[in-house]
């Protein structure tokens, strides 16, 4: 019996779209508002969904006591209030997007589920867009 449990979380942070080699009028048709070189911010929500079995003894997938703690440990922590070009270093090199912070997000929480569980990472950069991430 495998059962999906989710767990809420938000995050404030700002963020420029942009591609290195590409000159600003180029990065402004391609990005749009998200390429305003004086960096904008988001207000992300952040929707995380483990699926596993339900342990028969203790009747639950994961302890969302857990699961939050991981959260604001390896998300809300190093990623709220900054700013995720110069201040998160997994976007050094990494054009922080809403996939590509799916992505990271999804890296970060892996690691610490067993092997057995499934990952679901669901991000909203605005209330009407958002993406998934499963791996
Ligand atoms: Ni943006």
């Amino acid at each position: 019996m495998k059962v999906t449990i989710s767990r809420k979380a938000h995050f404030n942070a700002a963020h420029r779209l942009f591609v290195k080699s590409w000159d600003d009028k180029k990065n402004e048709s391609v990005f749009g508002k998200c390429s305003n070189q004086y960096y904008h911010g988001h207000n992300y929500e952040l929707i995380v969904n483990v699926t596993g079995k339900v342990d028969p003894i203790t009747g639950m997938v994961m302890d969302l006591k857990v699961l939050a703690d991981l959260i604001k440990t390896e998300v809300e922590d190093p990623f709220d209030h900054k700013n995720l070009n110069m201040q998160v270093p997994e976007f050094a090199d990494l054009i922080p997007s809403a996939e590509n912070i799916a992505v990271v997000i999804y890296n970060k929480l892996i690691k610490h589920l067993d092997k057995e569980k499934t990952l679901e990472i669901i991000l909203y950069e605005t209330p009407k867009n958002f993406v998934k991430y499963c791996g």
